[in-house]
């Protein structure tokens, strides 16, 4: 059966000393914290994995990167590899955040070819996708989570699909304070997973986690957790504060 997660995603914040620090501090927290019923997941900066992951114990907190390059070497200054960060001692990487496919122009295609060279890389594989506030205006939402689905994953074996974390974030709920209701979030994650039960069937759907993400917290991620389909979350900014982490991380 599925894995109940709450990932970190720490975006462009932190030095590597705040990081490391903030990582120790989540790290000692799980620990210490008894009946813990999800995966913690710190998502951070590519210049913090190494740091991070000298200081984690892989029993209570897993390392995920952000990003990786569609490339898998050479000539491409500045990029960062899935193979370069899976030597880094990374268990994940997040893709197909809508911050890089709408600020870095990161297509459906480019998603499909990181996908692959993360797996490849031994990574599994955090993918996320989610509709703006005008396809949800327009009624659209559904077609687009299916063709962002559709065109990075679904050319994948239903082995492959094991390493493959399904992450829901609407775009106008993230940094937004605006959280999806947990009806709305469950509509799409119960979507997402008829999608997986159509190509893979049921076993491959009843195995795959399902995140929520954008503007989840302590105080409203008891009730989005308690839907069947949302296996978790994707957190943004209060990832960055250890007691809020925490809060959402006991929230099951
Ligand atoms: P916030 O939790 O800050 O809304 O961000 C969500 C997100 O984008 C996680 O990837």
């Amino acid at each position: 059966m599925r894995k109940n997660i709450v990932a970190g995603n720490w975006k462009m914040n932190t030095t590597v000393p705040e990081g490391v620090q903030l990582a120790k501090d989540v790290c000692m927290a799980v620990a210490q914290t008894p009946g813990i019923k999800c995966q913690v997941i710190l998502g951070v900066p590519f210049t913090h994995l190494t740091a991070v992951n000298q200081v984690i114990d892989k029993n209570y907190v897993m390392l995920a990167a952000e990003n990786c390059a569609d490339h898998d070497k050479g000539a491409y200054t500045g990029e960062v590899s899935a193979a370069m960060v899976a030597s880094t001692g990374a268990d994940f990487v997040i893709l197909g955040h809508s911050e890089r496919r709408g600020y870095y122009n990161e297509t459906i295609d480019m998603l499909k070819t990181k996908v692959d060279l993360a797996l490849e890389a031994g990574l599994k594989v955090i993918f996320c996708c989610g509709e703006s506030l005008d396809e949800r205006k327009a009624g659209t939402h559904f077609e687009v989570i299916k063709n962002e689905i559709v065109g990075s994953l679904f050319h994948l074996s239903a082995d492959q699909m094991a390493n493959v974390v399904i992450a829901y974030e609407p775009i106008w709920a993230i940094g937004t304070g605006e959280t999806a209701t947990s009806d709305q979030a469950q509509e799409i994650h119960a979507f997402i997973r008829s999608l997986l039960c159509e190509k893979y069937g049921q076993q491959v759907a009843d195995d795959t986690t399902i995140l929520y993400g954008g503007s989840c917290k302590p105080g409203n991620a008891p009730e989005l957790f308690a839907k069947s389909d949302i296996d978790g979350g994707l957190i943004g900014g209060a990832s960055l504060k250890c007691a809020d982490f925490m809060g959402i991380v006991t929230a099951f």
